[in-house]
């Protein structure tokens, strides 16, 4: 028997990252990554947050909102396979028959009826379904293989910022106050945002291939990869 179930926000992640460009592929890889969590009035937070301010972690449960295609593919194209397909459930991939997404986030602080969190890979307005509280004691496991994901080794990203992005940082990070922006702009470009249609073509003449912009908070950062292990941030608008 088929049923279908119905759910309802618990209140919408807001982060970094405005659009889906630029967004980290796993939770944690860029920690100083913030974001809030506002939690509906109605799931009364002055007694539903009581107790998880022990806790150091927290799992996020989410709709994919933005996922744009419905079809459903049984195979699909890991960005860090660069053309190889994977088996849906063997990857993390957004596109699944239920959008549903899980990250695993620090919970920075708790601020009434806000979570102040870090390291969330999500676009900013995300629904959150629901939160709970990561358990160490029970699911920790570090003798755990990681599959296909652990076994590609890819080289380490070096990120330069041009003098002129270095100045317009300074200036950005004095009006915001957010002093981590640097490290979460070369985090981000340490995964290596681009899509795989975009890579391999580092060395040729072409704008609209090898320069790219992604978005944080307000700003758009301009970047080249100029070999397939060098970035340069070459500008930085807001
Ligand atoms: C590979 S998924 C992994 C998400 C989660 N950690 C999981 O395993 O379920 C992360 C990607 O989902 C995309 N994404 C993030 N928020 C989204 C949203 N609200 N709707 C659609 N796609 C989103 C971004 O492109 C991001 O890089």
């Amino acid at each position: 028997m088929t049923k279908e179930f119905v759910f309802k926000p618990i209140g919408y992640l807001r982060s970094c990252y405005p659009d889906k460009f630029g967004v980290p592929r796993q939770a944690g890889l860029v920690k100083k990554a913030y974001s809030e969590l506002q939690i509906a009035a109605e799931f009364q937070p002055e007694i539903s947050l009581q107790g998880l301010e022990g806790y150091s972690h927290l799992w996020l449960q989410f709709v994919f909102h933005l996922n744009s295609s419905v079809r459903f593919h049984a195979k699909v194209h890991p960005p860090r396979l660069e053309g190889q397909t994977m088996g849906l459930f063997a990857t993390r991939s957004p596109h699944r028959p239920n959008p549903i997404g899980l990250s695993l986030v620090e919970i920075i602080e708790i601020q009434k009826d806000t979570l102040v969190l870090a390291g969330a890979d999500l676009v900013d307005g995300t629904p959150i379904l629901d939160i709970k509280p990561y358990l160490p004691h029970i699911e920790s496991k570090p003798e755990a293989r990681g599959g296909w994901a652990t076994d590609v080794q890819k080289d380490e990203i070096q990120v330069e910022f041009s003098s002129v992005a270095m100045e317009i940082l300074q200036k950005w990070i004095e009006r915001t106050g957010k002093k981590e922006l640097p490290e979460v702009i070369s985090e981000v470009l340490k995964q290596d945002p681009r899509p795989v249609i975009y890579r391999g073509f580092e060395s040729q003449e072409s704008p609209y291939r090898n320069k790219h912009a992604f978005r944080l908070y307000d700003g758009d950062i301009h970047f080249e990869f100029t070999t397939k292990n060098h970035v340069i941030v070459f500008d930085i608008l807001f």
